[in-house]
């Protein structure tokens, strides 16, 4: 089976986790401080909270905003719905904005128009939560230009955008602050686990007291990171490097068969024509996008009898049962929820399996086209 996700672990990882065993301290300690400094310093941000999850870092970094019922927030449907289920759970709206096809971010010529009628709703809205999704940057300096106009905090969610670069700058540095997760999907994984990062002393003070228990001054969460989690983290900091030149090693074969196809839109960062480093070096999850008259399901279904695990790229969360509204508020989002298609993607894999898989995908999309080209060929043959 080539699958979706694999970790990229080695002998490195066990004797790490094994030291902590025997060293008889398990729980948040050394490694986990140790761990928080390597990814300050990697991603140049004064601070860094280790914690359970991405999810844990939206729920402290939105607690510690002070959100609170009938707020809003300000996220991408397209997306996974952790910041949106937070909110929901704060008692805040979330406020859905539609996606560009073209590269699954925000679409940033949306946003003026949805604070400008939030606000004349009479909604509070208090901040944007802003995904870089799959690793690709989204328009960060336009979210800041309509942040500082209305006065709104920005947490960006970079959970799939460790080593996402814009213009030489970390994703999740630009506003208050910025969370990774560390789930296996990810760029690295601590099996679960997220982190927070940010240069404001009061903000992630806030958030500390928030993991633990409000440290028993105010009312809080437990969402402390383990020591053998963090003994992961910090051999998997130490192969960030590899694991993102080995993830864009077979990116590059998909491209080479992939890109340019009827049927396939790749997105554009990556195709050949529209090619932006920056957004191709962290790519967390290759989802491409199929016509419209193919049928997803139906491919994702075919594919795992051929033992290619693919996938869904993500939910639009607008139309997730808790926030669907009866009109569609976000159709670009739903396309992609609808026609978007994850192909394996880990440092594990090797060239010859993402031939393997892109050439599967293409017999499976054009299977008469194949068909018709073995008939050709056979007669080519014939007539020889
Ligand atoms: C964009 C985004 N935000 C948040 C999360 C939540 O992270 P976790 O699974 O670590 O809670 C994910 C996880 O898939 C994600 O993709």
């Amino acid at each position: 089976m080539i699958s979706l996700a694999k970790p990229f672990f080695d002998e490195k990882e066990k004797e790490a986790v094994g030291r902590v065993l025997d060293s008889g301290w398990i729980m948040q300690g050394k490694r986990v401080a140790d761990f928080e400094t390597s990814i300050a310093e990697k991603c140049g941000s004064r601070h860094c909270i280790a914690v359970t999850s991405g999810t844990a870092a939206l729920h402290i970094c939105l607690m510690a905003l002070g959100i609170k019922q009938g707020d809003g927030i300000i996220i991408p449907s397209f997306a996974w719905p952790a910041a949106a289920n937070i909110a929901h759970l704060l008692g805040a709206k979330p406020i859905f904005v539609d996606s560009k096809t073209s590269d699954y971010n925000l679409n940033v010529d949306l946003l003026e128009k949805i604070i400008e009628q939030s606000i004349s709703d009479g909604i509070r809205v208090k901040a944007i939560v802003p995904v870089h999704q799959f690793g690709a940057p989204c328009d960060i300096s336009k979210v800041l230009e309509f942040a500082a106009k209305y006065n709104l905090k920005v947490i960006e969610d970079s959970a799939c955008a460790l080593g996402t670069k814009i213009n030489g700058q970390q994703a999740g540095t630009f506003g208050v602050a910025g969370i990774f997760s560390f789930h296996p999907r990810k760029i690295i994984t601590t099996a679960e686990g997220g982190a927070i990062i940010t240069d404001s002393s009061d903000f992630a003070e806030k958030c500390r007291a928030l993991r633990n228990h409000g440290n028993l001054v105010s009312a809080g969460l437990n969402y402390r990171m383990t020591d053998i989690q963090a003994a992961i983290g910090l051999v998997q900091l130490g192969k960030l490097k590899t694991i993102l030149s080995k993830r864009k090693y077979i990116i590059e074969t998909y491209l080479e068969i992939l890109d340019g196809q009827d049927g396939i839109t790749l997105p554009e960062y990556l195709s050949n024509s529209v090619r932006s480093e920056n957004a191709a070096s962290a790519v967390q999850t290759l989802m491409v996008l199929l016509d419209k008259d193919i049928d997803r399901d139906k491919i994702i279904a075919r594919m795992a009898e051929l033992k290619i695990e693919t996938n869904t790229g993500s939910p639009a969360a607008h139309q997730l049962p808790i926030f669907a509204k009866t009109s569609d508020t976000c159709p670009a989002a739903s396309e992609l929820q609808k026609q978007g298609l994850a192909l394996p993607l880990h440092a594990a894999m090797t060239k010859d399996d993402a031939r393997k898989v892109a050439e599967t995908l293409l017999d499976l999309i054009y299977p008469d086209t194949c068909e018709e080209l073995q008939t050709a060929e056979l007669e080519t043959c014939l007539a020889e």
